[in-house]
């Protein structure tokens, strides 16, 4: 018998699986985080790599094709690329990419990419290494350089580069950072800041966090005299509008779960390192997976229980003052 693709209650098939591989991360970003950092899951609580692994499998037996690592950082968790090649071995999943701060990959990369990941999105909010500094408490960006160089010479292609648009603190930037899309085959993409669990004060010389929200259609605005060129968005770009600056080698787009939502393209299903679906990023519904895995339980019903209780549209827009119990750290993004 065929078996049943993962479709939900408003006729969406779920083709992409993030996984949180982590909670932790070597970067404290003040949007992400507050300043001491959040409570750690037990170790026992994180999913190992054979439970991921068998959750991927029972979802690419129907229909996922495609799978995301996310964190936390996923590259604090020990031996990564051997979960990577799990994943690469699994039939039916066809792309496996990698969401990180970059800082470790230089390291990484190319044993990722030789274990079977294909590309990588990067975390890069500026290019003044001070600023950088200060946005992640602490990081280098001149180590996020270095795993940028060491994506692209191990063929983690296209790379793409997110950056939250946050005003007063990065907006002066978003010339120079659609730039980068001109002079190299780099994918850049603006994020509008969520109100997930960060609205703790941010620190000295940054905005509140009430105020630091900055719209994509500002985001265009203040874009507009670079010209952009509207490209017919292709699958694999995600919830993104896409431009292209003229003479670009790569391109730009811009998220936007506030302004202009995506929800009706959804096609993804997340799992939380502690083994939990999470049907929506903006929700805090969550259906509980590894310990069910754990007692022998079968995985499908839960995946479709998941898929089948994905909201039509995130509650942000009804009420855009909620907010959501997990940081995106423990979310992935
Ligand atoms: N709003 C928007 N993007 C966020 N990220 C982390 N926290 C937020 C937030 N509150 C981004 C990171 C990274 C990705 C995983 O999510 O910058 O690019
Ligand atoms: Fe770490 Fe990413 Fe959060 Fe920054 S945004 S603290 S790099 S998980």
């Amino acid at each position: 018998m065929e078996s049943p693709l993962l479709r939900d209650a408003y006729g969406r098939q779920i083709t992409y699986l993030r996984v949180s591989v982590t909670d932790r991360c070597n970067l404290r970003c003040v949007y992400c985080m507050p300043p001491g950092g959040i409570q750690r899951l037990p170790h026992g609580d994180i999913m190992r790599f054979e439970e991921i692994a068998a959750v991927a499998k029972t979802a690419a037996a129907h229909g996922v094709r495609a799978v995301r690592l996310t964190g936390g950082e996923p590259l604090v968790r020990k031996h990564l690329p051997e979960l990577v090649r799990l994943l690469a071995d699994i039939e039916g999943i066809d792309d496996i990419s990698l969401t990180t701060n970059g800082l470790l990959l230089e390291k990484f990369a190319k044993p990722l990419a030789q274990a079977g990941l294909k590309r990588v999105n990067l975390s890069l909010d500026t290019l003044q290494p001070e600023k950088f500094a200060r946005i992640t408490r602490g990081g280098s960006l001149k180590d996020f350089w270095h795993g940028v160089a060491a994506a692209e010479q191990a063929g983690l292609t296209p790379i793409k580069l997110n950056t939250v648009v946050l005003r007063g603190v990065n907006d002066d930037e978003l010339l120079a950072l659609a730039d980068l899309s001109r002079q190299h085959p780099w994918h850049v993409r603006f994020i509008e800041l969520m109100p997930l669990n960060n609205r703790l004060p941010w620190g000295e010389g940054f905005p509140s966090p009430e105020d630091a929200y900055f719209s994509i259609q500002m985001m265009l605005q203040r874009l507009a005299p670079l010209g952009l060129e509207a490209v017919a968005a292709s699958a694999g770009n995600g919830p993104a509008r896409t431009f292209r600056l003229a003479g670009g080698q790569g391109l730009i787009g811009f998220i936007s779960p506030l302004g202009e939502h995506f929800c009706q393209f959804c096609n993804r299903l997340r799992l939380t390192a502690d083994g939990n679906f999470r049907p929506c990023l903006l929700g805090d519904l969550e259906i509980p997976v590894l310990s069910a895995l754990r007692r022998g339980e079968p995985l499908l019903p839960l995946l479709q229980q998941a898929v089948g209780m994905k909201p039509l549209q995130h509650e942000l827009l009804d009420n855009p003052n909620r907010i959501s119990g997990r940081c995106m750290q423990q979310i992935g993004g």
